[in-house]
């Protein structure tokens, strides 16, 4: 029986998965047949002797291609593939609003490419979703593809207990999340100094604890993501 959630993971690396999602609260979803996880070896897909998976680019330079007759034949062999998913640091980025979007799909296909990339007529031909965690550069699209997963699985029905647990994480509302603290109210730190709780936190006082917390939030993104925060005061 396929779960609710279904991920095809197209890669030549098959047994760096499900990795870190096979722990905590995504590793927890997998085993109650929240979603599942298949993972395709490209390779398995090469008709020569060599099993060859790529080739030198066209018009020279650097790296190695993956080959789309290959990529092809595994993307064929595994219909319906749902959404298709590339990652690439060439993506569009990574945003909470878009793993929302994808926790609503049923299945996912995802590619994740090695050398300098894939061929492009296949990802023209496939019309693929071309995603990127950030701006750097990983040696492969594997890592980027565990944490999309990561970002998409904890938002699917029934991952997380409380369906309110949301509301207020970073990006869910445009902002920042404010800071936490728990026991004890009074700690010292390692260098001597007593820290205590903000006095508000231990009021009781639900609206003054909101009001406060939604203040850190704006004065947090004003000060490290001045991007958010230009983009938050457009939308208020
Ligand atoms: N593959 C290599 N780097 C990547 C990135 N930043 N995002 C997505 N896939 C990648």
């Amino acid at each position: 029986m396929t779960a609710p959630f279904h991920v095809a993971l197209f890669t030549l690396f098959p047994e760096m998965f499900p990795g870190f999602l096979g722990q905590s609260l995504s590793g927890k979803a997998l085993e109650r047949g929240i979603w599942s996880l298949e993972t395709v070896q490209l390779r398995d897909f090469a008709t020569d002797n060599h099993k060859t998976v790529d080739d030198t680019p066209f018009g020279g330079g650097a790296g190695m291609v993956m080959k789309p007759d290959l990529l092809d034949r595994a993307l064929h062999a595994h219909q319906p593939l749902g959404r298709f998913i590339y990652m690439t640091p060439r993506g569009k980025p990574l945003t909470q609003k878009m793993a929302h979007a994808l926790a609503r799909e049923q299945r996912l296909a995802i590619l994740c490419g090695r050398y300098e990339g894939v061929d492009q007529r296949l990802l023209d031909a496939y019309d693929a979703e071309e995603i990127s965690i950030g701006d750097y550069v990983l040696s492969g699209g594997e890592p980027a593809a565990m944490i999309l997963l990561d970002a998409i699985v904890r938002l699917l029905p029934d991952v997380i207990g409380n369906a309110g647990t949301h509301d207020e994480e970073s990006f869910e509302n445009g902002l920042l999340e404010y800071p936490h603290y728990t026991r004890p109210a009074r700690w010292t730190g390692p260098d001597g100094v007593e820290r205590a709780v903000p006095e508000v936190l231990l009021s009781g006082h639900h609206a003054r604890v909101a009001a406060w917390r939604h203040e850190q939030s704006e004065a947090i993104t004003k000060e490290r993501r001045p991007d958010l925060w230009e983009k938050f005061k457009k939308n208020d």
